[in-house]
């Protein structure tokens, strides 16, 4: 399976912090928002990930990533020009794709909960179609939302509804088959101009072919999105790493644990991060796995 980032987009409900910096690049506590998208795909078993953004972010993230090979994985780059929608990146990386399926995730979202690694990896080796990610919210008309019957196959979704039939927002993280490729050139823009990832599940849905995974009322899926919520954000990462010594979303630590990475190439990660906390985090658990240095 090949994996995407969508990281473009204007970020203006964040204006005017993210007048000069990409969203996704701002700091969740500790680490840069890609970070915990990044991390995701990787404890999925994906290795071979595109990273979108706007034409002038995307050095920015290369820096800051490279092409992977550090953490044991593959990064390409591509460009959107404008935010056309979530559903343009099928379009921007059908070659990335070839004939695989795909698991894209949004560049700003964030999920915590236990058990989250092994479901995902189950739900991307029986894929068969597409699933999707809901989550209980307070505020389902600011999201496309979806409803799912008692076998888990989705059964209605729409964007934004004035009276939404469940609870359940569909999140940032979609794994499709390579169906997905022809459904993307197919659609047309919404009214609002943009190419609707909720059309795109609504044609898997019609196929019968639409999965909804429920997320749960002990799962965290956290907001990046205003001033408040990213601060938030940042705290519930802050609380869980301090209180219990781990980090969430340690790229270098998932490549570790997922083998992409030996503890030795791990401690020299951790060193290169100089004197931070998290550079140190890095090399103390390279040690613990066996790091000569
Ligand atoms: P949004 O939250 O819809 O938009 P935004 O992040 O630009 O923020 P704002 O509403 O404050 O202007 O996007 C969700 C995620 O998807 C975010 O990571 C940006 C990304 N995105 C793109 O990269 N390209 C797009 O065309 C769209 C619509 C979103």
């Amino acid at each position: 399976m090949k994996g995407i980032i969508l990281a473009g987009g204007a970020g203006s409900r964040l204006h005017p912090v993210t007048r000069a910096v990409s969203k996704q690049l701002l700091p969740v506590y500790d680490k840069p928002m890609i970070y915990y998208p990044l991390s995701i795909l990787m404890i999925g078993g994906i290795r071979d990930i595109l990273i979108i953004s706007t034409p002038s972010d995307l050095p920015q993230f290369r820096r800051l990533l490279g092409d992977g090979s550090e953490l044991g994985i593959r990064l390409s780059y591509a460009a959107q020009p404008q935010p056309n929608g979530i559903a343009e990146a099928f379009l921007i990386g059908a070659d990335h794709v070839g004939t695989d399926n795909v698991a894209l995730v949004l560049g700003d979202n964030i999920f915590h909960g236990p058990g989250f690694p092994a479901q995902l990896r189950r739900s991307i080796a029986e894929l068969d179609g597409c699933v999707l990610f809901g989550y209980p919210v307070r505020d389902p008309s600011r999201y496309g939302v979806g409803e799912a019957d008692e076998k888990g196959r989705l059964i209605s979704i729409e964007e934004k509804p004035a009276q939404p039939r469940s609870n359940r927002a569909i999140t940032g993280l979609y794994l499709y088959d390579n169906e997905v490729l022809n459904i993307a050139r197919r659609i047309r823009p919404s009214a609002r101009g943009e190419l609707e990832i909720t059309d795109v599940n609504r044609a898997y849905l019609e196929r019968g072919t639409a999965t909804l995974i429920d997320l749960g009322r002990g799962f965290a899926w956290l907001d990046t999105g205003t001033h408040d919520s990213l601060i938030e954000a940042g705290q519930y990462v802050q609380v869980l790493e301090h209180r219990q010594g781990i980090r969430i979303a340690c790229v270098e630590e998932v490549a570790l644990s997922m083998g992409y990475i030996s503890a030795d190439d791990c401690y020299t990660l951790g060193a290169k991060l100089g004197n931070s906390r998290y550079g140190e985090y890095v090399m103390t658990i390279a040690r613990a796995a066996g790091a000569t240095a």
